[in-house]
C-alpha cells in the first residue's frame, strides 16, 4: 500500500487536523485526500470560534471540513465542546468577571452544545466533549476553569450527559494531553471511574501525544498508559500526534527569538540523521499502536506538512519545527516511509 489510508483500511483511522483555509491549496487537499480516512478541525469546532455571541453561531470553517471529508469518504472528529481555552467568556463569566451562576452556566453549556452537535448530527462520528481538564500539578486532579467555578466539580459530568441528550449516536471522548505520564495518567484513571460511576456514556480517551524528539521514555510510557485505560474499559485515540525536534526552550521567549541560531537550529532544513531518528521515533509510537489492537482505533496527526504545525510559532513565534510527515514542499519524510511500513506490518 501506498498510502496510509489505504494501510490502516478497516483497522484504524488514521487522521490531520486541518485549517479549512489551508484546503484552497490543491497540492495539500491532493495529500489530506489521499492519505487520511479522518479530519480533526484544528480550531473550527472549538467554542469561541464557533459560537462567539450567545446568539452568533460561525459554522463557515466547520462546514467546509465536513464537505470535504464527505466528498472524500472520511470520519469528522469535533473538537471540542468544553475547553479552558478558546471559549467565549460569555459562556461562563458575568460582565464584570464573575462566574455565572451554576444554573446559567449550565444553560448557556447546553445550549451550546445542542446547537453544536445538533447542527452536525449524524456528520461528525465522536467529540471530545472536553479538553484539558486535568491539572497538570498538585493534589486536586481537576483544574480550576471557569466552567468548573461556575458550575461546579461535577461539570465534566453534566459536559457528557448534555452531549450525549444532543446526539445519542455520536461517541464521546475526554481528551488531554500528557496523559501517558504516570502522574497525569493516574488522575485521569481517576476521572474515567468518576465518569463511569456517574453513568454517562465515555468512548475512549483521547491521548494528544505531542511528543518531543529528546523525550525517549515517551513511546513506553504511552504503552503502559494504554494498557492502563483499556483496563477501565475504554477505547484510547492518539488525537493530536507530533514529534518536535527543536531544542526545549529555557530561557525567555524574546531572547529566544533574538538569537535565532540557537534556538532555530535546523531553519535551512533537517538533517538526515535527525529525520532519520525522528523516523526511528514515530516507527516506536506505531509499534505500541500494533500492540492494542481494538483499543486504539484512531491516530491522528496535529496537522499535515512540517509547515502547517502549530509548533512554528510556540512557545515562541518564528521557529522552523519538523514534527509531522511531511516537509514543506510535501515531500514525504523518512518519518512518512517509517509510519507506513510499520502500518502496513501485520
Ligand atoms: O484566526 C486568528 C486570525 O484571525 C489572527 O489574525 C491571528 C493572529 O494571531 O490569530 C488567529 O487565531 C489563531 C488560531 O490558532 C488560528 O491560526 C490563534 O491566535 C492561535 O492561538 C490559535 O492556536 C491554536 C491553539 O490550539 C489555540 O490554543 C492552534 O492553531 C492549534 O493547533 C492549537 O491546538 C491545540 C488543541 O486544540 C488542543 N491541544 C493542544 C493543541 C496545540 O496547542
Amino acid at each position: 500500500a501506498g498510502t496510509l489510508r489505504e494501510a490502516a483500511e478497516g483497522r484504524l483511522l488514521v487522521g490531520a487536523a486541518v485549517m479549512s483555509r489551508r484546503l484552497d491549496d490543491r497540492g495539500l487537499a491532493t495529500l489530506v485526500a489521499e492519505q487520511f480516512n479522518c479530519l480533526t478541525g484544528e480550531n473550527e469546532f472549538k467554542p469561541a470560534p464557533i459560537h462567539p455571541q450567545p446568539d452568533r453561531f460561525n459554522f463557515e470553517g466547520a462546514d467546509r471540513i465536513v464537505a470535504f471529508a464527505q466528498a472524500h469518504d472520511m470520519e469528522v472528529i469535533g473538537h471540542t465542546l468544553c475547553w479552558h481555552s478558546q471559549s467565549p467568556r460569555w459562556m461562563y463569566q458575568g460582565p464584570d468577571g464573575e462566574p455565572l451562576s451554576r444554573d446559567e452556566a449550565l444553560r448557556n453549556l447546553e445550549g451550546h452544545i445542542d446547537a453544536v452537535m445538533g447542527h452536525f448530527k449524524g456528520k461528525v462520528v465522536g467529540w471530545d466533549v472536553v479538553n484539558e481538564a486535568i491539572s497538570d500539578a498538585g493534589d486536586d486532579h481537576l483544574r480550576n476553569t471557569l466552567a468548573r467555578r461556575a458550575i461546579g466539580h461535577d461539570y465534566i459530568v453534566k459536559a457528557f450527559e448534555l452531549a450525549h441528550e444532543a446526539d445519542p449516536d455520536a461517541e464521546l471522548y475526554y481528551n488531554d494531553y500528557d496523559n501517558e505520564q504516570p502522574e497525569k495518567r493516574e488522575k485521569t484513571l481517576r476521572l474515567i471511574r468518576e465518569l463511569k460511576a456517574a453513568g454517562v456514556r465515555l468512548d475512549a480517551v483521547g491521548m494528544q501525544c505531542h511528543f518531543r524528539l529528546d523525550e525517549p521514555d515517551a513511546p513506553d510510557l504511552l504503552d503502559r498508559a494504554i494498557a492502563a485505560y483499556a483496563a477501565e474499559g475504554v477505547k484510547v485515540m492518539l488525537t493530536e500526534l507530533d514529534v518536535d525536534v527543536l531544542p526545549r526552550r529555557t530561557r525567555g521567549a524574546d531572547v529566544v527569538t533574538r538569537e535565532r541560531g540557537g534556538a532555530d537550529p535546523y531553519r535551512d532544513g533537517l538533517p538526515p540523521e535527525v529525520a532519520e531518528a525522528q523516523a526511528r521515533y514515530y516507527a516506536r509510537i506505531f509499534e505500541v499502536v500494533r500492540k492494542h489492537p481494538g483499543v486504539v482505533t484512531r491516530v491522528t496527526f496535529w496537522g499535515t506538512h512540517d509547515g502547517a504545525s502549530w509548533l512554528n510559532s510556540f512557545p515562541v513565534r518564528g521557529r522552523t519545527n519538523h514534527p509531522l510527515l511531511w516537509d514543506r514542499d510535501l515531500e514525504p519524510k523518512p518519518a512518512f516511509e517509517a509510519v507506513l511500513e510499520t502500518l502496513a506490518t501485520p
